[in-house]
């Protein structure tokens, strides 16, 4: 713990984080939650204090994310969040695009990051001018662009997504635009199992999460060697090697829907590794093995920064009212969808092998 947090565990901070310790105790020792407890209490009284609330990922660590978050889940989640709360403050538990989203939606309302270097390999891979000269190579095609972008990148694009609907914002692209290709960047893994699973030829980006793209197919048939009844759930930003070896693919919130409804007697969780904390704290009967890398972007917010965030009210996320405004057409697009019209399927989409996609 930081120098100068000097919260006592006193017997009313404990009756006040019962539940969240209830939550984190197979993941957080009490020496830490004692450390923890003081802080979260303290936060909690802050927020109620400034009527703020915070928007925490699936990312998050576990003290984080149960002990603090007030709406948690997936970007998508987030991004909806953000748009319906009527809160004066919001504090992004996550990283900078995120709290950029947040503030495309909700410009009237005071935005703060804990950390302001809590970045994402992919946001950084593209800038709004590399998007206007894909405009001008493929004009009249429509440009879909995954939320992990900066606001100037979203304002030169017409409709978001996230890995939760890429694939539905796809084909709703191709359908508006009446075109059968569209340019979806800047993650050329989401691109690539995107093009798997739908007809519509898809232009990519060379963009990469530094995360999932360390994940390898032998790394995932080692695992299901040593654990062979272990059902395998890979994000959408792995490889598609990695994909083809998993037993179902989907953003951090499908992950957590899959083993909170089927209940699997064993799990992997390929992607960052407080995920598989933030979801085994629901699913007791469920054991995790743990081959996770660290988001070292997210891995920036802390305890102690939220707490700062919210003493200090630092540090403010600004976006230009004229960026934000053309911005926010393309994540409104999104969150406009209708919910998909098929329910949610568990088994691996794996129909189209080996779809190229044409990389820019
Ligand atoms: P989700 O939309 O699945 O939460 O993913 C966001 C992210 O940054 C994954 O690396
Ligand atoms: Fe970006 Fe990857 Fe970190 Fe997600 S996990 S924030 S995509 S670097």
């Amino acid at each position: 713990m930081a120098d100068g947090f000097q919260f006592a565990f006193t017997p009313e901070v404990e009756a006040l984080t019962q539940p969240a310790w209830e939550k984190v105790k197979r993941h957080v020792t009490p020496m830490e939650w004692r450390l923890q407890a003081p802080l979260i209490a303290e936060i909690n009284r802050l927020k109620r204090e400034r009527n703020a609330v915070i928007l925490a990922h699936n990312y998050m660590t576990p003290e984080i994310f149960h002990g603090v978050g007030d709406y948690v889940g997936d970007s998508l989640g987030l991004a909806k969040e953000a748009a319906r709360s009527d809160a004066a403050v919001i504090v992004q538990a996550g990283v900078h695009f995120m709290a950029e989203t947040s503030k495309i939606l909700s410009p009237e309302k005071r935005v703060l990051i804990p950390d302001l270097r809590a970045g994402c390999s992919l946001a950084s891979s593209i800038t709004g001018a590399d998007v206007r000269l894909i405009k001008q190579r493929y004009p009249g095609l429509p440009v879909v662009t995954y939320v992990n972008t900066t606001a100037d990148v979203k304002a030169e694009t017409d409709i978001c997504c996230t890995s939760a609907n890429a694939v539905q914002v796809v084909e709703e692209a191709a359908r508006m635009w009446g075109v059968d290709r569209v340019i979806l960047i800047p993650d050329e893994f989401l691109a690539r199992n995107v093009a798997r699973q739908t007809e519509v030829g898809i232009i990519a980006w060379k963009g990469r999460c530094e995360v999932h793209e360390r994940f390898t197919a032998a790394d995932i048939l080692e695992i299901k060697a040593a654990w062979p009844d272990a059902e395998v759930l890979a994000h959408p930003e792995c490889p598609a090697e990695v994909l083809e070896v998993s037993d179902f693919a989907g953003s951090t919130a499908a992950m957590n829907d899959y083993v909170l409804k089927r209940k699997p007697r064993r799990v992997v969780l390929i992607t960052e590794c407080s995920m598989a904390d933030n979801v085994a704290a629901d699913a007791v009967d469920t054991e995790f093995v743990r081959p996770c890398n660290l988001c070292p972007h997210m891995k920036r917010i802390t305890l102690e920064n939220i707490y700062e965030a919210l003493v200090e009210d630092r540090y403010e996320v600004i976006v230009d009212p004229a960026i934000a405004e053309r911005a926010r057409l393309a994540v409104q697009r999104m969150i406009d969808l209708p919910p998909p019209a098929k329910p949610a399927r568990y088994d691996l989409v794996k129909a189209r092998h080996h779809v190229d996609v044409e990389l820019i």
